[in-house]
C-alpha cells in the first residue's frame, strides 16, 4: 500500500506546474515553500494514516483529527483504504533536526513526514493555518505545495505572570494553544511574585490558603493600590492545583511545549512570606502586596537561615514532581538586599562563607539551589541579576536588562536566552499611547518585534551558539482582565514566533505586514482581542553639521504619510511625505497615515521642535552612551526634541560615568543661556546627576566655566522632568560643554548606593 502510494505521488508531483504568483499566509514564514497549481480538498472520505505499531504518529493524528472536527464537523477515519489520504511518516532526515517537518500536498493527497511527533504537529500547525479558524461550512481546501521547515533557535518562548493578576487555567490552555499555533515552544509560567503565590504545595499549605490571596484593589491603578491593613479581608487570587497543573502540562506536552516553571526567589515573595513568616530576616509577618507599592518593602527570603533551604528544597521537590521541564527557573531579579545588610544571620553568614558584599550572598543563595537542582539532573535559569556577585556554575541566564547579560554570559561559556526589555516586553505600548489600554510604558511595536535579531552582534560565531533563542515577557500588572491581555500578546507573539523560527535570510517585513491579516481574520473569528498594528508615523530626526531633519515611517500596510508644519491636524488633502523634511524653525510636526483612501489611527502623531542655537551640532561623549537608551543616537542632545516621561522614547542614558558632552556650533556664536533637560523616575533607577557644570570654549582647547548647579530635586520624587540651567553675560564662543555628575540611588532605594541612571534629552543653547 506504502509502495503504491509513494509511487501514485511520485508520478503526481512531477506533473505539477510550479505556481510563482500565489503563496499561503503562514507565520511563523517556512523555510521553504514552493506553490503548484491545483488542491486538495478534505472530506469525509479523507483519512489520516500511520503505522499504527508507533503510538507518537497515532496521537498526532488524534491532535489533527480533533482539531479538523472543531472546524468542520468531518470526522477522519485512520488507516481506512480511502481514495484520499493524509498520510504521516516518521523518516530520518537530518536536516530536519527534532522539530522539522516536510509537507507535500498534491491534489491527490497529503504527506506530512518528521523526525519526531514534534515535527508532525508543526506540520500539522502550518496545515490548519491554511484551513479556517472556527466552525463553518466552507470547503476545507488546501493549495497544492512542498514545505520544508525547521526552527532556526531551540527555545521559542513566552512568558506570562500569573501573580500580579491571575488567569485561571483555560486562559493558560487557550495561551498554549495560541502559542502552539505559532511553534512556539517553551512556556515561562511566573508562578510566584509578591503579590500572589499560584502553586499548590502540599507540604505547605498556607502559600495558597494565606499566599494567593490579596486585598482586592484592583479597580485602581497598579501603582496607586495602598498597601492592605490587618484585618481588611483578602478575596482577590486563586491558584492552581497540582492536579491542573499536571493536565495543563499534559496538554501543552501534546502541542511540544515545554512549561519552565519561574519559583521565584530570593526576592519579590511577599507572597511567601505572608504564608511564613518565619523564613524572612525579620521573621515578621506581612500580607501580599495589592499592587506596585513596592518601595520600603523587603521580601526576601533569609540567606543567612538553613531552615530557609530546607523549605526551599521541599517546594522544588514538589515543583520536579510535576514539571518534567530540564530547566527550572529561579527568578533571581530585582533582589532589595538591604534586609541582608541588617540582618544577623545574614551578616553571619557572609562571615562563614567568606562573602565580600550582598551581592555574593546572593550568589551564595544561587549557586546552592543550583547544586540541589543539578543533584536532581536539573538545569537551572534565572535573571541575568544571576550574574552578580559570580555566575553559578552551570547556569542558563535570561538577559532582560537589554542584552548585556546575556552577552557577559554567552562570553563566560554559558546558555541564554534574550527577552530584553525593548523589545520582547510585552507589557509595553505597541501602537500609542493614545488609543491603547494603559500600560506600564514602553514603547515596542510589531515592526521592532519583527526585527530584533537575538544574536548579538558584539558574539562571535563560537559565542553565538550559547544564545539558545528568545522569549517575549508578559507582566501582567496593568493587565486585569482576558481581553487586555490578548491585546498585548497578539499579534507581537506572532512576530516573535517569525524571529525565532524562520532563517534570518527569509525574514521580510512586509511580506510578514500582509501575512498577518489572515491572523486578523482568524482572531476576529474566535473572538480575540487583539491590536491591528501601529498607525503612528515614526519621527527620526537626523541632527548633523548645524542642520536638522526628519524622516518619517510608517508600519501601517501600503500607508503613506501626510503632515503638517502649522499645528494643523493633517488630512488627505495635507502635503505628502516623501523624502526627509528640514526643521528651520520651532515647530509642531504633525504627521498621519493614510491608507484605503481614509486616515488610519485615532489622532496624529505629533512631535514640538524647539530650536536653539545648538540645533544639529555634533555631540562628543568623553564616556560612552548607553547603547540600550540611545534615542535616535549620537546628537540626540542636539535634535530638538524633548523627552517624554512615560514612553520614554527620546531619552539619552548614561550609567556610572558623568555625562560629558561637548558640542561644536561649528562657528562663533554669541550665546548667554544653557540648558540640559533631565529626568527622575525613582522606580527606574534614574536620577538627576549630582550636579551639572556648564564649560564655553573659542578654540575647542581650554575651556571656561559659566555655570555649576548643584540638584536641587528630592530623591524621593517618584517622577519629574527638571532643566538645570545657566545665564550669563553674552559671551562670542564656538564650543560648549556640558559635564553631569554621576549619581548613585538613594538610601531606602532597591539600588541604594549603586549607580544610577542619568536619563537627558537636549542641551540647549540660547
Ligand atoms: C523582570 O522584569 N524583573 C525580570
Ligand atoms: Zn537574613
Amino acid at each position: 500500500m506504502y509502495l503504491r502510494n509513494l509511487i501514485t505521488f511520485l508520478i503526481l508531483f512531477a506533473c505539477l506546474k510550479v505556481v510563482a504568483n500565489q503563496s499561503v499566509d503562514i507565520i511563523p514564514k517556512p523555510v521553504s515553500l514552493q506553490m503548484y497549481s491545483g488542491s486538495f480538498e478534505i472530506t469525509e472520505k479523507t483519512s489520516i494514516q500511520f503505522n499504527s505499531r508507533q503510538t507518537e504518529l497515532e496521537q498526532a493524528a488524534h491532535f489533527l483529527s480533533d482539531a479538523i472536527e472543531s472546524i468542520s464537523g468531518i470526522q477522519l477515519s485512520f488507516n481506512e483504504e480511502t481514495e484520499h489520504q493524509i498520510q504521516l511518516k516518521l523518516t530520518s532526515a537530518n536536516m530536519l533536526g527534532d522539530e522539522g517537518y516536510n509537507l507535500n500536498v498534491s491534489a491527490d493527497g497529503i504527506v506530512l513526514e518528521a523526525n519526531a511527533k514534534a515535527g508532525v504537529i508543526y506540520g500539522m500547525q502550518s496545515i490548519l493555518q491554511m484551513l479556517p479558524a472556527v466552525r463553518t461550512n466552507a470547503k476545507l481546501i488546501i493549495p497544492c505545495l512542498a514545505i520544508e521547515d525547521y526552527p532556526r533557535f531551540k527555545w521559542r518562548g513566552m512568558h506570562l505572570d500569573v501573580s500580579r493578576h491571575f488567569f485561571g487555567p483555560d486562559v493558560i490552555k487557550q495561551y498554549i494553544d495560541l502559542m502552539a499555533s505559532y511553534k512556539m515552544n517553551v512556556f515561562h509560567w511566573h508562578l510566584i511574585d509578591d503579590q500572589g503565590w499560584r502553586i499548590e504545595i502540599k507540604q505547605y499549605p498556607k502559600l495558597t490558603d494565606v499566599g494567593a490571596w490579596r486585598v482586592d484593589y484592583n479597580h485602581l491603578v497598579w501603582d496607586k493600590r495602598p498597601q492592605a491593613k490587618p484585618g481588611e479581608e483578602p478575596t482577590y487570587g486563586g491558584y492552581y492545583t497540582q492536579e491542573q497543573i499536571k493536565e495543563i502540562i499534559n496538554y501543552a506536552a501534546e502541542r511540544n511545549v515545554t512549561i519552565v516553571p519561574e519559583i521565584e526567589m530570593p526576592g519579590h515573595i511577599a507572597s511567601a512570606i505572608a504564608a511564613y513568616p518565619e523564613y524572612c530576616c525579620t521573621q515578621k509577618p506581612q500580607l501580599p502586596l495589592t499592587g506596585g507599592n513596592y518601595t520600603n518593602m523587603s521580601s526576601n527570603y533569609c540567606a543567612g537561615n538553613d531552615a530557609v533551604f530546607t523549605f526551599l528544597e521541599n517546594v522544588l521537590n514538589e515543583v520536579l514532581e510535576l514539571f518534567p521541564s530540564e530547566y527550572i527557573h529561579i527568578g533571581g531579579d530585582e533582589v532589595n538586599k538591604n534586609s541582608w545588610k541588617k540582618c544577623e544571620l545574614c551578616q553571619q553568614r557572609m562571615k562563614d562563607e567568606n562573602l565580600k558584599d550582598e551581592n555574593e550572598l546572593q550568589s551564595y543563595f544561587i549557586k546552592r539551589i543550583e547544586k540541589f537542582l543539578i543533584s536532581k539532573n536539573r538545569k537551572m535559569i534565572g535573571w541575568d541579576e544571576i550574574l552578580e556577585g559570580g555566575l553559578a556554575p552551570e547556569a542558563t541566564v535570561m538577559s532582560w536588562r537589554g542584552e548585556a547579560g546575556g552577552i557577559e554570559a554567552a562570553k563566560m561559556g554559558h546558555d541564554v536566552v534574550m527577552t530584553p526589555g525593548k523589545p520582547c516586553y510585552f507589557d509595553h505600548y505597541q501602537a500609542g499611547p493614545t488609543g491603547e489600554p494603559l500600560a506600564i510604558g514602553g514603547f515596542n511595536t510589531l515592526k521592532t518585534v519583527y526585527d530584533y535579531e537575538p544574536i548579538p552582534h558584539e558574539l562571535s560565531t563560537d559565542n553565538a551558539h550559547f544564545v539558545l533563542g528568545a522569549q517575549g515577557n508578559v507582566w501582567t500588572e496593568y493587565m486585569t482582565t482576558v481581553e487586555h491581555l490578548e491585546y498585548m500578546v497578539l499579534p507581537r507573539m506572532a512576530a516573535l514566533a517569525e524571529v525565532v523560527w524562520t532563517p534570518k535570510s527569509n525574514k521580510d517585513w512586509d511580506s510578514f505586514n500582509k501575512r498577518i491579516n489572515s491572523q486578523f481574520n482568524a482572531y476576529e473569528q474566535k473572538g480575540l482581542n487583539f491590536c491591528r498594528g501601529n498607525a503612528t508615523v515614526a519621527f527620526k530626526p537626523i541632527s548633523h553639521a548645524g542642520n536638522l531633519s526628519v524622516e518619517m515611517s510608517t508600519e501601517v500596510l501600503d500607508g503613506e504619510i501626510v503632515y503638517t508644519l502649522d499645528g494643523q491636524d493633517p488630512t488627505l488633502k495635507s502635503k505628502a511625505y516623501n523624502e526627509a523634511i528640514k526643521i528651520n524653525s520651532t515647530a509642531v510636526l504633525k504627521a498621519s497615515v493614510i491608507a484605503n483612501g481614509v486616515v488610519v489611527g485615532t489622532e496624529p502623531s505629533s512631535q514640538n521642535f524647539v530650536m536653539h542655537k545648538g540645533i544639529g551640532c555634533d555631540v562628543l561623549y568623553t564616556n560612552p552612551v548607553s547603547t540600550y537608551y540611545l534615542a535616535d543616537g549620537p546628537n540626540s542632545l542636539t535634535d530638538g526634541i524633548r523627552g517624554n516621561g512615560t514612553v520614554g522614547k527620546f531619552w539619552h542614558a548614561f550609567n556610572e560615568n558623568d555625562l560629558v558632552a561637548t558640542l561644536d556650533m561649528g562657528e562663533i556664536k554669541s550665546i548667554s543661556d544653557i540648558k540640559l533637560g533631565c529626568l527622575q523616575k525613582y522606580r527606574d533607577w534614574i536620577f538627576m546627576p549630582k550636579e551639572v557644570v556648564f564649560e564655553v570654549s573659542v578654540d575647542g582647547k581650554k575651556f571656561k566655566e559659566v555655570g555649576r548647579v548643584v540638584n536641587p530635586i528630592d530623591a524621593n520624587e517618584a517622577e519629574l522632568v527638571y532643566d538645570f540651567k545657566t545665564f550669563f553675560k553674552a559671551k562670542k564662543v564656538r564650543y560648549v560643554r556640558v559635564i553631569a555628575k554621576a549619581n548613585v540611588c538613594p538610601p531606602g532605594h532597591n539600588g541604594a548606593g549603586k549607580p544610577s541612571w542619568i536619563f537627558a534629552d537636549e542641551i540647549m543653547i540660547k
